[in-house]
């Protein structure tokens, strides 16, 4: 898939300038203009407002400069979306950006520009090329290109269809991005995955020889905290046995979103050469129907002893992800994430963009809030309710995976979680969507990252 689109151009001299301006810039820039920019920019009706793009004529029949509104000061700080969109409308042609934002604000502008560039072509031709813009003065552009690759790799795994983003071409992707960062990869499969991991083996099994299930696990880094990430690789889910409705099923390829989003943070970290041990886990499975499919009332094993009624074959993210999390558990680990589609009760609770996630550590928490805003990536602290506990406890089992009652879905998903987790030194969930239902600039329709860059950002300055 082509990425060149989300890197920057080559140094140009023959680049137009992009002048980002609010409306008070945009009238210091009327000032220094020619007569007949002015008067173009005048007549095109440019105020500065949010979003606005004008183009300047030049002699060659193409566009000599463009104008950018990036409106209030509230507007201006979150100027990435504007440059997002006004990519779309340059259509083509090099360019350089003039702004008076610096440090983070112009960063984030950069960035803007770069995920804009994102389109899924690998089932159909590319769009005509993009406009593409110089790097920046000041930004750290190498950074900036890194996070947009780990975003569009995030971006591609979630939109390939199941057909062909099974558990084996998951495996694939990891093996690929081990070689690329010279990480290693062990894959779990067969009977030593019935052993050692029984919730990934028995979510798993009905599935097929050929789309078998398997627990992936890549390492990097020699120095440095420990970092382990855990990514739901549910590659389709039909609910199982308590099989989803059409219309719930539909989008069901995107179950795999965690994993997707794992293996981005994962990119960005290995290439910007981030100073941790990073372990990336994924329990990659497909959650089918057959006869061997394990059904409602079934009583699981798992791998750290407990045992699980299945009360909903459809709650299998939380099946996989606890064998997955156990095994993290079982070397030191300063920081534990778990990221999964696991719940439809967390859109239900903040909608498709925003994501909630749950962590004991409060200091963790405002760190990552900050992230969030500062690199505008919406997360939501929810809390780990510690009396709900009781209604993932069903008397006959450890515990239960699908609490009747349907009160506080995503929590109790995380409470059930967290019973895995415990032995690391801080564990960190987020309940993501993972999918983008309607475009938004640099957002187009379809998969989406959530929470890796702001988790980035913040192992970026350090644990
Ligand atoms: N993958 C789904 C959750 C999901 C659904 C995420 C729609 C995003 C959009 C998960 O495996 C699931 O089916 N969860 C059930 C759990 C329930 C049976 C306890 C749910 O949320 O309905
Ligand atoms: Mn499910
Ligand atoms: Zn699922």
């Amino acid at each position: 898939m082509s990425r060149d689109q989300m890197t920057f151009a080559a140094p140009d001299s023959a680049a137009r300038p992009l002048y980002a301006l609010s409306p008070d810039e945009y009238a210091a820039w009327q000032e220094d203009a020619t007569e007949m920019f002015r008067a173009w920019a005048s007549a095109m009706g440019f105020s500065g407002a949010s979003g606005q793009v004008v183009l300047l004529p030049g002699p060659d029949g193409q566009p000599a400069a463009g104008l950018v509104g990036l409106g209030s000061d509230e507007d201006r700080a979150r100027g990435r979306f504007q440059l997002a969109s006004a990519r779309a409308a340059l259509k083509g042609g090099t360019w350089r950006l003039e702004t008076a934002l610096a440090g983070e604000a112009r960063e984030e502008m950069a960035l803007g520009w770069l995920l804009a560039g994102y389109s899924f072509e690998r089932y159909a031709a590319a769009p005509a090329p993009a406009a593409m813009l110089i790097a920046p003065e000041e930004v750290n552009a190498a950074r900036l290109e890194a996070i947009a690759a780990g975003e569009a790799l995030t971006r591609d795994l979630i939109n390939t269809p199941a057909r062909d983003m099974g558990p084996a071409a998951l495996e694939a992707t990891a093996r690929d991005l081990a070689e690329e960062f010279g990480a290693s990869c062990a894959v779990t499969t067969g009977a030593d995955l019935a052993e050692g991991y029984p919730l990934i083996h028995t979510v798993g099994q009905a599935a097929g020889e050929t789309r078998a299930p398997r627990l992936i696990d890549l390492r990097w880094g020699e120095a440095g905290p420990a970092v382990t990430l855990v990514g739901k690789g549910v590659c389709f889910d039909t609910g199982g046995l308590n099989l989803k409705p059409g219309g719930s099923m539909g989008l069901m390829k995107k179950d795999m979103g965690g994993a997707a989003t794992v293996l981005g943070l994962a990119r960005m970290i290995m290439a910007t050469g981030l100073d941790l041990r990073l372990r990336v886990l994924i329990p990659a499975v497909e959650n089918a129907v057959a006869g061997d499919a394990f059904r409602p009332g079934d009583i699981l094993p798992s791998r750290k002893g407990l045992t699980v009624e299945v009360n909903n074959t459809d709650a299998e993210g939380r099946l996989v992800l606890a064998d997955a999390l156990a095994l993290a558990t079982e070397e030191p680990t300063d920081l534990l994430v778990s990221m999964a589609t696991l719940t439809g009760a967390a859109r239900v609770a903040l909608g498709p963009d925003v994501v909630p996630f749950y962590t004991d550590d409060d200091r963790l928490a405002d760190r990552l809030g900050e992230a969030s805003r500062r690199v505008a990536d919406p997360l939501w602290r929810m809390p780990f309710w510690a009396p709900y506990e009781e209604m993932i406890e069903p008397g006959i089992a450890d515990l239960d995976n699908a609490p009747s009652g349907g009160f506080a879905g995503s929590i109790t998903a995380a409470l059930f979680l967290r019973r895995f987790a415990a032995d690391a030194r801080r564990y960190l969930h987020f309940d993501m969507y993972g999918w983008t239902p309607s475009p938004k600039p640099g957002r187009p329709k379809g998969g989406a990252g959530q929470g890796a860059r702001a988790l980035f950002d913040l192992l970026s300055e350090g644990l």
